[in-house]
């Protein structure tokens, strides 16, 4: 699709030019252009590759640490080489239009590359944790760990006799705390909320959009493909979110 191909309707840009609060929602989609792999996309997704049972649940760590912590920390490393897209750079630059004339902009990934950080995006709120953070299986205590270097062994230890685990969100976990109450005020006070690039399936996330519907904001869903959500929102864009957002940002 090249950016002329891009239809924005007049009236959803009409609506986000005079909306207060705007609510976006991210999913893997919005990475894919950044060379992350996404998880459902029928060849190249994670899930495609391998069962996330065996590497994204409690019991697979507890089973099996060791394939667990060096599969992630194969994934923190490939996020720590990749960059941020034209979507997550459009995403920062809508928040600064949104703040800057006085409404109030969140951003609610379900994503764990930081992409959307590096952008330059600040009001991000990470549903479901970060590939970057590893806490110690002992204390609870959580750093960051930015280093381009895989760790010398798996499971890695901590410093208090225990093993580190990535800091993201597993299967059968509940989201962090800090997150769903930010996610649940900026969703409830939202008059426009947008979810680009995911496939609407993983809940509690997914029900933000229904949520935020249900208080009569406007519905915006721009995805390459359709989703269970499609047939709910107000406007569906179709396409790739590294050519959309770019020209629904400059149309603003
Ligand atoms: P999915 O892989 O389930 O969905 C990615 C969506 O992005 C699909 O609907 C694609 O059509 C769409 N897509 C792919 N490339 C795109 C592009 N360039 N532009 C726009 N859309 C594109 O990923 P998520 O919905 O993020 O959770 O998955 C949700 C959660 O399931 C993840 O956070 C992860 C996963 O298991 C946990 O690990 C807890």
């Amino acid at each position: 699709m090249s950016f002329e191909d891009v239809q924005i309707p007049d009236a959803m840009l009409e609506v986000m030019r005079t909306a207060r609060s705007i609510v976006v929602m991210t999913g893997a989609g919005v990475s894919a252009e950044s060379g992350i792999p996404t998880f459902r996309d029928a060849l190249e997704g994670l899930w495609a590759k391998y069962d996330p049972e065996d590497l994204a649940t409690p019991a697979a760590f507890r089973d099996d640490p060791a394939r667990v912590t060096r599969w992630y920390d194969e994934r923190r490393l490939r996020v720590t080489s990749c960059r941020p897209n034209p979507g997550h750079d459009a995403l920062a630059r809508l928040e600064a239009i949104v703040v800057e004339r006085g409404s109030s902009f969140t951003l609610l990934t379900q994503n764990v590359d930081r992409l959307h950080q590096a952008a330059g995006s600040r009001h991000v709120v990470e549903l479901h944790g970060s590939l970057l953070e590893w806490r110690c299986t002992k204390t609870g205590e959580q750093r960051t760990y930015l280093d381009p270097t895989p760790f010398e062994s798996y499971p890695p230890p901590s410093e208090h006799g225990g093993l580190l685990r990535p800091g993201v969100v597993w299967f059968g976990e509940s989201l962090p705390a800090e997150a769903v109450r930010a996610a649940d005020a900026a969703v409830s006070a939202c008059d426009v909320f947008m979810s680009i690039g995911t496939s609407s399936v993983v809940y509690p996330a997914a029900e933000y959009l229904y949520q935020a519907r249900e208080n009569s904001a406007w519905t915006i869903e721009v995805n390459l493909d359709p989703t269970p959500a499609s047939h709910f929102v107000n406007w569906c864009i179709a396409g790739k979110s590294g050519e959309v957002l770019p020209v629904l940002v400059a149309a603003l």
